[in-house]
């Protein structure tokens, strides 16, 4: 078996041991051929990890950063319960349109919001309403602009706020000071101000699976 195949397959066997994905999750899941980019969504184990995640904190509030087909906001949607909020940030119509279906069609579509235009604005609008802060905040957008939603993330946040950065090995680039690819310095930089934020704690781990190589950081706002 290739190396990638087995990843896939123990990703698999993880989900279907573990993780339990209903019918609503599938058909989201699914959903995303009729998206912009299909394949790019959160894997079911991961997708699990947020819900995990916002649940052990005990997260009301959660804003994401592109929603594609509404595959990890599903999962995010369900753990803030009933009476949860769940913000996501997409560029295109096509994308929240789909995601809006689904959504609704799984019974969260009354604590989901899906605003529609590119982050860097929708973002910086929503800084300016001053809204209560978020308890986790998923950055999962164009990666380039990644410097930019971690400063508006902490415009809307609190000490005691979770920060998961998506896609941040992008296939070895971020370590390799000759590659100045857009991704791969909108990562780097965003990690770097990670580092020099006194507020924050952070690690990253890279993972395997059904979507190859991949990684994401997890940062703590302490203050
Ligand atoms: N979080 C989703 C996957 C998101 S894929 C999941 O795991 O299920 C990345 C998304 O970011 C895509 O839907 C893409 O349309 C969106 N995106 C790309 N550029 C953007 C921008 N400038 N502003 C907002 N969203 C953007
Ligand atoms: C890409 C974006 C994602 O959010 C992801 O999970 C995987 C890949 C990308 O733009 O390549
Ligand atoms: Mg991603």
């Amino acid at each position: 078996m290739h190396r990638d195949q087995a990843w896939a397959a123990v990703d698999d066997y993880f989900t279907a041991e573990l993780v339990q994905e209903d019918q609503a999750l599938r058909d989201t899941a699914a959903g995303d051929v009729r998206s912009t980019a299909p394949g790019i969504a959160v894997s079911a184990p991961q997708g699990k990890l947020l819900a995990l995640l916002a649940e052990m904190i005990g997260a009301r509030r959660v804003l994401e950063f592109g929603t594609l087909a509404g595959y990890s906001t599903l999962w995010l949607a369900r753990a803030v319960g009933p009476t949860g909020q769940v913000l996501s940030l997409e560029l295109q119509e096509q994308n929240a349109a789909v995601a809006r279906q689904s959504l609704a069609a799984a019974g969260v579509g009354d604590r989901v919001e899906i605003r529609v235009g590119p982050a860097v604005e929708t973002s910086a609008a929503l800084v300016a309403e001053r809204p209560d802060p978020f308890d986790l905040v998923f950055i999962d957008a164009d990666k380039p602009n990644n410097p930019t939603y971690l400063e508006a993330t902490m415009a809307l946040t609190r000490p005691g706020s979770v920060i998961v950065l998506d896609n941040v090995t992008r296939q070895g680039r971020v370590a390799d000071p000759d590659s100045s690819a857009p991704d791969a310095v909108g990562v780097r930089t965003a990690l770097r101000m990670v580092a020099e934020d006194p507020r924050l704690d952070a690690t990253a781990l890279q993972t395997v699976g059904v979507k190859g190589w991949d990684g994401f950081a997890l940062i703590y706002r302490r203050s």
